[in-house]
């Protein structure tokens, strides 16, 4: 087994940025780097995230994924979901689910998210950043109205008692290095989180519509496959599988 080895601050610009940093200058695989606030936390699509004072988890993790083809590489953040997922169950008496391709979920509420950066030089990856953001003890009106309904709080979920970010970090971590393991050597394929995977999956047997740059279409979600695609029966009766790269999903009934 893996272990990692951890690194907390109590500020920092960004956890992934901090990791970047440390594995230019030659840190081991498998560091961890955790900040009880970000002052310029990084979000998907170059959007910024918020990580206030120790009210959240921002953790991320420096991989040298050698033997793993660079194209599967964003694969991992399919990964860390299922790890946010397990660890989550593991340590507290809540249920989740994981919209496609990697929104964690509480009670159909967003808990956490995930940003994986890539270092590349000469199409080889030279290292990767998989960084995670967890919210835990964010009350109602922590978040911002624009996205008081679709996000939630480990606390918020629990109703009166306390998650640990300490413990859920380490958890995390914990079951994301178990299902990388399997992952690089089964050279990038997903198989060993399938089950895990599916059977949190939210979108499960769930009309879609399924949002594409040329053409969108409707059908119905049925489960990912060990490439990380979405398979969807369409209204014919074919099954097609959609990449999360390419189009993305939107529940026709609820957020999922
Ligand atoms: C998203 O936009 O949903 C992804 C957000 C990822 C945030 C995490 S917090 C820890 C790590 N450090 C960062 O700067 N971003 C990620």
């Amino acid at each position: 087994m893996i272990e990692p080895i951890f690194k907390y601050f109590e500020e920092i610009d960004s956890t992934n940025l901090e990791a970047k940093r440390e594995g230019e200058a030659g840190a081991p695989e498998f560091t961890v780097i955790s900040a009880g606030t970000q002052t310029a936390g990084r979000g998907r699509s170059g959007h910024t995230w918020i990580s206030p004072k120790k009210i959240s988890v921002a953790t991320s993790m420096l991989l040298y994924p050698d033997g793993i083809p660079m194209e599967h590489l964003p694969r991992l953040t399919i990964i860390a979901g299922v790890a946010v997922a397990e660890a989550v169950e593991e340590l507290y008496p809540l249920k989740t689910q994981i919209k496609w391709p990697n929104d964690v979920l509480i009670d159909s509420k967003k808990i956490c998210g995930i940003l994986t950066e890539m270092e590349a030089e000469n199409g080889h990856a030279k290292q990767v950043v998989c960084g995670i953001g967890v919210n835990v003890h964010q009350k109602k009106e922590d978040f911002a109205p624009e996205i008081r309904d679709m996000a939630t709080s480990l606390d918020l979920e629990m109703s009166g008692q306390q998650a640990s970010r300490k413990a859920i970090t380490e958890a995390i971590w914990q079951h994301f290095l178990k299902h990388y393991e399997v992952f690089r050597t089964n050279g990038g394929s997903l198989e060993g989180i399938l089950d895990s995977y599916n059977s949190r999956l939210a979108n499960n047997n769930k009309r879609v519509r399924v949002v594409h740059q040329i053409h969108d279409f409707e059908g119905i979600a049925l489960e990912m496959d060990p490439n990380g695609r979405l398979l969807i029966k369409k209204d014919d009766g074919t099954i097609t599988a959609v990449d999360s790269g390419e189009v993305h999903v939107r529940g026709l009934y609820g957020y999922a």
